[in-house]
């Protein structure tokens, strides 16, 4: 693993940047009742800003291309990810509100969430256009659906190489997926896209065949499936109490993406992404739940 010294960032983060509004519940909600739930947490997330924020405490150098609102949560986004030094020189105000995520954690530490995007919802393809020289440079951009879809599409075609977390599951174009290196899903939005349920290394072939470079399955407790046109390798996790997965998904994501950019190959990034993933499900929240590389080291 080795950072290219000429290259200003291993990583571009195009994406989402949110506040989360955490209660913990010991059953959700039908339509017309109302539980009550643990005292809430405010913590920072998006599903951009966790891919950057994982990445940068693991020692990367990233930058974050997104959009908050000019309120107190967008004052509160900014100054955690300074804190984390992410690169903001891109990271632009609105007058809307910044987005939103109101998240219930069950009692396995499995979460619910909704998302008001907000400011989110005007990244635009001109935001992308203006930072050109940034996303066109770096070795590795990295993805996810919590902007709109032409503004991803912008990313993916001005990228040199895509990391592309099809999360929140969204029908995407051909031409979205034909450029990912790799396309990083979960069970769910795996069968999402291929329209059925299978086995991790069934459904890894099934999407390589729509496309993609290089796909990777994350599988929660049983790790990570990583496959591209030489074979196919599966990854177990480290075993570990899950107390709450929210971000998971997201560090997972941001770890692989500073690992390939600084030429680790897919397989090793997988394995180093698993550990990521298993360190910040023993803790709550996304962010708040990030190792540094030093934990990593001890799983
Ligand atoms: O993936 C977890 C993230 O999804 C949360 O941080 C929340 O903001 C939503 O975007």
């Amino acid at each position: 693993m080795t950072a290219n010294p000429a290259q200003p960032y291993d990583l571009v983060v195009v994406g989402s940047v949110n506040v989360d509004l955490v209660v913990r519940v010991d059953r959700r909600p039908g339509p017309g009742e109302t539980v009550l739930g643990s005292d809430l947490s405010t913590y920072p997330g998006g599903k951009g800003a966790n891919q950057a924020v994982a990445a940068a405490r693991l020692g990367a150098r990233v930058s974050l291309l997104g959009r908050i609102g000019s309120d107190a949560h967008g004052r509160l986004l900014r100054e955690s990810l300074q804190r984390d030094g992410v690169e903001l020189r891109h990271l632009h105000e609105t007058s809307v509100p910044s987005g939103v995520a109101m998240i219930s954690v069950g009692p396995k530490g499995d979460n619910s969430i909704i998302v008001s995007p907000g400011a989110n919802a005007r990244l635009s393809e001109q935001d992308v256009e203006d930072a050109n020289d940034l996303v066109s440079s770096a070795p590795v951009v990295s993805l996810q659906l919590e902007t709109p879809l032409p503004t991803v599409l912008a990313a993916a075609r001005a990228a040199r190489r895509v990391v592309f977390n099809l999360s929140p599951a969204a029908p995407v174009p051909d031409e979205l997926l034909s450029v990912c290196d790799p396309l990083v899903v979960n069970e769910h939005e795996a069968a999402m896209v291929l329209g059925t349920p299978g086995l991790p290394a069934q459904q890894a072939k099934a999407l390589l065949s729509l496309g993609p470079r290089s796909v990777v399955i994350t599988l929660g407790a049983d790790g990570a499936v990583a496959a591209d046109h030489g074979g196919i390798t599966s990854v177990p996790s480290p075993q570990v109490d899950a107390l709450d997965t929210t971000g998971a998904g997201d560090a997972f994501t941001g770890a692989l993406a500073w690992r390939l950019a600084v030429g680790d190959t897919l397989a090793d990034a997988t394995a180093f992404a698993v550990k990521v993933g298993a360190a910040t499900v023993r803790r709550s929240g996304a962010q708040s739940s990030y190792p540094s590389l030093a934990e990593v080291a001890t799983l």
